[in-house]
């Protein structure tokens, strides 16, 4: 059986997860409703639009609802529509997100939420394929998949009569369970490892990779928020890690779990369950982003050498604009008579030229350039003045 590693944006190599994905690649080209449920944190959402991406209906609208975040007095005319004065604020006709989503897929996510009330009409337009806008009598025809989650157990919700035992039997037919990251452990290194190369590269910086045991905590650790907790904690360890690799240390520092990182042996290389194929992929990935780093580098460095001839440049700007004035000051007499106590020219052309010899390393053909005089002129000086 070939190892899953990514597909449809979901990363996961455990039997659940390919599971899940052969499910997607079974139903998504059906009109069938899907529930997805798990715990917060686990993928819903992810499982969601990738049936919808994997549907015909991929190059139509896709709505997420959050049942849970609308008022429960607006939530009917948000979904299904109004006619103008059927309510206090029902100014004018409008749209629910079931007619905008036509053709396309609506996500009803947290549908525990959803009140009793506006249950009965979604179980109608399950079945008849049709809403009623609020207000109105007259059903429209809607061509719209539904997918729903819930991150609340469902049948609980139905013993506790908060949902509709139909439309929970109605919704339930393929349910896809989105497992805890606790319950597929072997999904982490993969997970850890995308999620890192994913914040270096949306950042533009270097990629960090873990070291053994750094790897063996992330493993080793429940992850109660699930994939979120460790994406979040991933960004975390990567701005709180000094080094080049992710340390143990820095896990357990910002990871609630007890240091018993003593007890591993780092002598040994963890031994990894991959075959040559996703080692090879993730090594040239790896040396990837080890290029573009070292491209990044030598990137700098040029800026900085730039910078740096700039300053030179600069500076010799400077020197050449002192001695033309010191050639035009020459002229007038009267000034060095009255300049006793400053040092004199031939003083200060001498400092001068000792100075740019000096940054040019002694380079006769670049110090006449700067200085802007002739090379000839300049080895008359050089003797003149003694200097070697
Ligand atoms: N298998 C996976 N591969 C890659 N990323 C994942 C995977 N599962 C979840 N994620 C990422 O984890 C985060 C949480 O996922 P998602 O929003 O789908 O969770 P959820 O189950 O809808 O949570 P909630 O119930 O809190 O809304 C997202 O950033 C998502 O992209
Ligand atoms: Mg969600």
């Amino acid at each position: 059986m070939q190892n899953i590693i990514k597909k449809y944006g979901i990363i996961g190599k455990s039997e659940v997860i390919q599971n899940i994905l052969n499910l997607i690649d079974q139903i998504a080209k059906t009109d069938i409703s899907v529930l997805i449920t798990g715990d917060s944190g686990t993928g819903k959402e992810l499982v969601a639009k990738a049936i919808h991406e994997q549907s015909l209906r991929k190059h139509s609208k896709y709505i997420t609802v959050n049942c849970g975040a609308i008022p429960s007095g607006t939530i009917e005319s948000e979904l299904f529509g109004h006619k103008k004065g059927s309510f206090t604020d029902a100014h004018d006709d409008r749209k629910g997100f079931f007619e905008t989503a036509d053709g396309g897929t609506i996500l009803l996510d947290e549908i525990a939420d959803l009140p009793l009330a506006v249950q009965v009409k979604l179980l109608r337009t399950l079945e008849q394929g049709e809403i009623t806008r609020v207000g109105e009598s007259t059903p429209i025809k809607v061509n719209v998949r539904i997918l729903t989650a819930t991150n609340k157990d469902l049948q609980k919700e139905v013993a506790k009569n908060n949902f509709r035992k139909d439309l929970y039997y109605r919704l339930k037919t393929i349910t896809i369970e989105v497992p805890q990251l606790s319950k597929r452990k072997e999904d982490i290194p993969l997970l850890a490892d995308a999620f890192m190369m994913e914040y270096a590269d949306k950042n533009g910086l270097s990629y960090k990779p873990f070291s053994p045991n750094s790897m063996k905590l992330l493993q080793n650790y429940d992850w109660p928020g699930n994939i979120r907790e460790l994406k979040n904690f991933i960004q975390l360890a990567y701005i709180f890690e000094k080094k080049n690799i992710i340390q143990p240390e820095t896990i357990i520092e910002h990871l609630d779990i007890e240091d018993d990182s003593k007890n591993y042996d780092t002598r040994f290389p963890v031994k990894v369950n991959k075959n040559s194929e996703q080692i090879e992929r993730e090594l040239i990935l790896r040396q990837l982003f080890v290029l573009r780093q070292e491209v990044e580098d030598i990137k700098k460095m040029l800026e900085m050498n730039i910078n740096a001839n700039n300053f030179r440049q600069n500076q010799l700007m400077d020197i050449s604009n002192v001695m033309k004035n010191i050639h035009s000051v020459t002229d007038e007499k009267d000034f060095i008579n009255d300049t006793k106590e400053v040092k004199t020219i031939q003083e200060m052309e001498k400092e001068m030229i000792q100075a740019t010899l000096k940054i040019f390393n002694g380079n006769k053909k670049k110090t006449a350039k700067a200085l802007n005089i002739g090379e000839r002129t300049l080895y008359r000086k050089i003797n003149e003045y003694k200097l070697r």
